[in-house]
């Protein structure tokens, strides 16, 4: 089987971090979502992935950078550009040519799941399902493409954001298909937002009575990442399995307290308290007397003088001397927090 990524879309909801980059690239525990979704992808046993890029610039340059072919993967990734964002049907739909005649995954490429593909992978592959859906309780089901079950469990319906939602399951971000699913997204047409949606898709493969659709419901968490909420509960759920060690130099007098993961090169000055679960990456400069509070990511080359932060996530090259609190935040590359400058209040 071959995989897609589906890495374009506009990220809205992950303004104004999305405007200079791919939210694709948010680093979740100090690695970007999408490396979890190709390491997924190829513990699947999938070696060739199609990453489907937007059409800025800037955003599919640093796709293709942080990715490059996919060697470091063992897998080889090729790039299909979709010309805007004109919905996951339409960017499955420009994925025709790479797919050829072979059973595909398709992954949204800023989804995490806990417990990974891999039994669902070889359910599929080893079934006559022409579509293959994993399904999630929600407790908001109209903001999501949802799945509606007999009790026997048979797929009966898939609705996209309903008013009225008959079932709490949402359709999660990683679905199989055979190629006939390109059929039907030929028969889609834009929804009243104006995008061809997957949903619309497979309910025509469920309609025309020629086909087999699962749906599975997945046990371990998922999260889409896909706004600043989702991005801070994807790295506590991560950060929840983190197992400490250092590899950097810590001062006298500095408490580390439960599991914290420190890189080469990472200095912890004295006078400071680093709880876990938290992770900081390489030639960063901690302290003197600053406090980092559990379910923290601290990115590479990043110095914090004093003050604390907690529960937040810190891209690279970030200086914060700041004295005050910094909470369930996050704060992009190059970013410098001082005192004195006019901060916002995280409370
Ligand atoms: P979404 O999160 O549904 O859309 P979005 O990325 O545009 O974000 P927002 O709703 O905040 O504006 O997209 C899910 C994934 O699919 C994401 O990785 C982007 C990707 N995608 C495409 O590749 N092409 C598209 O046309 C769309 C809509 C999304």
């Amino acid at each position: 089987m071959k995989g897609i990524i589906l890495a374009g879309g506009l990220g809205t909801r992950f303004r104004p971090l999305s405007h200079t980059g791919p939210k694709q690239l948010v680093p979740i525990a100090n690695k970007p979502v999408l490396y979890y979704v190709i390491e997924d992808l190829v513990e699947a046993g999938i070696k060739e992935i199609g990453i489907v890029v937007g059409y800025t610039e800037e955003k599919v340059n640093a796709i293709k950078d942080a990715v490059g072919d996919g060697s470091r993967w063992n897998c080889k990734v090729a790039y299909i550009q979709q010309d805007a964002p004109r919905g996951l049907a339409h960017a499955v739909g420009i994925c025709r040519d790479f797919i050829g005649g072979e059973a595909f995954i398709v992954y949204l490429g800023d989804n995490i799941l806990r417990e990974g593909i891999v039994p669902y992978a070889s359910e599929f592959y080893k079934s006559d399902a022409d579509a293959y859906l994993l399904v999630a309780e929600v407790e908001e089901p109209n903001k999501y493409g949802i799945a509606v079950l007999s009790e026997a469990g048979e797929l009966i319906d898939v609705e996209e954001k309903p008013q009225a939602p008959r079932s709490n399951l949402a359709i999660i971000g990683v679905y199989m298909f055979k190629p006939c699913i390109f059929e039907m997204i030929d028969l889609v047409q834009p929804s009243w937002r104006g995008e061809l949606e997957i949903t619309d898709a497979i309910r025509k493969l469920l309609r025309s009575g020629k086909y087999t659709v699962l749906a599975r419901q997945i046990t371990g968490w998922w999260d889409d990442t896909g706004t600043v909420e989702a991005v801070l509960n994807a790295n506590n759920l991560i950060l929840s399995d983190l197992k400490g060690e250092s590899l950097g130099e810590i001062e006298e007098d500095v408490r580390i307290i439960g599991q914290v993961k420190i890189g080469e090169g990472t200095k912890i000055l004295k006078g400071s308290v680093v709880k876990g679960p938290s992770i900081i990456g390489d030639n960063c400069l901690i302290g003197p007397d600053s406090y980092i509070g559990g379910y923290t990511s601290i990115g590479h080359n990043v110095t914090v003088k004093g003050g604390e932060i907690e529960s937040s996530i810190i891209y690279n090259n970030v200086t914060i001397r700041y004295k005050g609190r910094i909470v369930d935040s996050i704060i992009g590359d190059y970013s410098e927090i001082l005192n004195g400058q006019q901060n916002p209040k995280g409370e």
